[in-house]
């Protein structure tokens, strides 16, 4: 096939690895509004969330939620995906209040994260593991300021310090008003320990729970690991991180079989992030350093970009580093295309 993140010519002639949908994960700092924008344009996800807000004892402004998600005025999608406002934080009434708020501003849906595990979200994300009552309580009062108008999600850890506390965790947070949930394979001790990740602790979730929408997250970044991933789970909506930076067609990877994107594409895409950082004011220096940031997963998605980055690394010009990219955008879909041809 082309590079052009269609499904796979060959997709249904491949076993499927049973996934319907996949959703892009919130990353704060990461996937911003720009990243979004041009992940959204080509990665074939049912839906993306904002990084998350936090809420303190007063209900986040209408200011920083149009900031954060920019998607609010535009019905409340990333192109053509629906963006979940992610709140975080401690203090049910507040939340419901701020929830609502962003529901008027035409959030299409809430997150509630209770899985962030940075020390410097005090009282709040992952930390709340420990406090079950009080994510339930948070759960049940933003439910009813909803009171059904849009969905209502929750992302979590699989515990905080270990994973026999799920049970408990999700009994809080299935209630009547939570749609969908999410859940890190991992607890918030194991961080980002890759032989920590376990997705099979999801399958008695989605047997016990069968209203419920299992979402199994981490580590899933090629057609093979979701295939596992949905075997061990039973979950057939997966949520993709790190994964759907490094490679950009990654939703059309796992749920079609299409060919993760080669390296022309990924430089077309970094062109691509280039202009929407542009168009929305951003100083050149710190546009260069979130094309960096941006080739530094493309690189471990696509062996063949190595080389390229380390020369990127070096440049402090953003109008070098444009040509660069174009030069090289140019060599390697040239290659492509003639090793097209040569199958063809
Ligand atoms: C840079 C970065 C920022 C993140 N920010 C958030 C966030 O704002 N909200 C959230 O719920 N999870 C956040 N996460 C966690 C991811 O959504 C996801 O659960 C985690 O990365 C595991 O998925 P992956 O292995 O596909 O990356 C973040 C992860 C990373 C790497």
């Amino acid at each position: 096939m082309s590079e052009s993140g269609a499904p796979h010519p060959r997709a249904e002639q491949r076993y499927s690895a049973g996934v319907f949908e996949v959703y892009l994960a919130p990353m704060e700092g990461l996937a911003d509004p720009p990243l979004r924008t041009v992940l959204c344009r080509h990665g074939g996800y049912a839906r993306c969330s904002s990084e998350f807000i936090r809420v303190t004892d007063e209900m986040v402004s209408e200011k920083t939620l149009r900031h954060k998600v920019p998607e609010l005025a535009a019905g409340g999608c990333c192109g053509t995906v629906p963006c979940a406002v992610q709140l975080l934080g401690d203090n049910p009434a507040v939340m419901a209040k701020s929830a609502l708020r962003a529901v008027l501003l035409g959030a299409p849906l809430i997150d509630l994260n209770f899985g962030c595990p940075s020390r410097f979200v005090h009282h709040s994300g992952a930390m709340l593991l420990k406090e079950p009552e009080l994510i339930a309580a948070i759960v049940r009062e933003v439910g009813a300021a909803l009171a059904g108008q849009v969905p209502l999600t929750v992302k979590i850890r699989a515990g905080f310090a270990d994973k026999n506390e799920l049970g408990r965790i999700i009994e809080a947070v299935a209630q009547d008003g939570v749609s969908e949930l999410t859940v890190h394979c991992r607890t918030r001790s194991e961080l980002y320990r890759r032989e920590a990740l376990d997705w099979s602790i999801l399958r008695p979730v989605v047997e016990r729970y069968p209203k419920l929408k299992v979402v199994a997250n981490g580590d899933i970044v090629d057609f093979k690991s979701a295939a596992e991933c949905v075997r061990l789970s039973g979950c057939h909506t997966l949520m993709v991180g790190r994964g759907a930076v490094a490679v950009p067609n990654l939703g059309y990877v796992l749920r079609d079989g299409a060919r993760p994107y080669g390296a022309g594409k990924c430089l077309q895409l970094c062109l691509e992030l280039y202009e929407t950082l542009a168009a929305g004011g951003i100083l050149d220096k710190i546009i260069l350093n979130r094309l960096k940031q941006y080739l530094s997963f493309a690189r471990q998605g696509c062996a063949a970009l190595e080389d390229f980055f380390v020369t990127f690394c070096r440049v402090q010009d953003l109008s070098e580093a444009l040509r660069l990219l174009e030069q090289a955008q140019r060599g390697f879909d040239y290659a492509a295309r003639n090793e097209e041809a040569d199958h063809a």
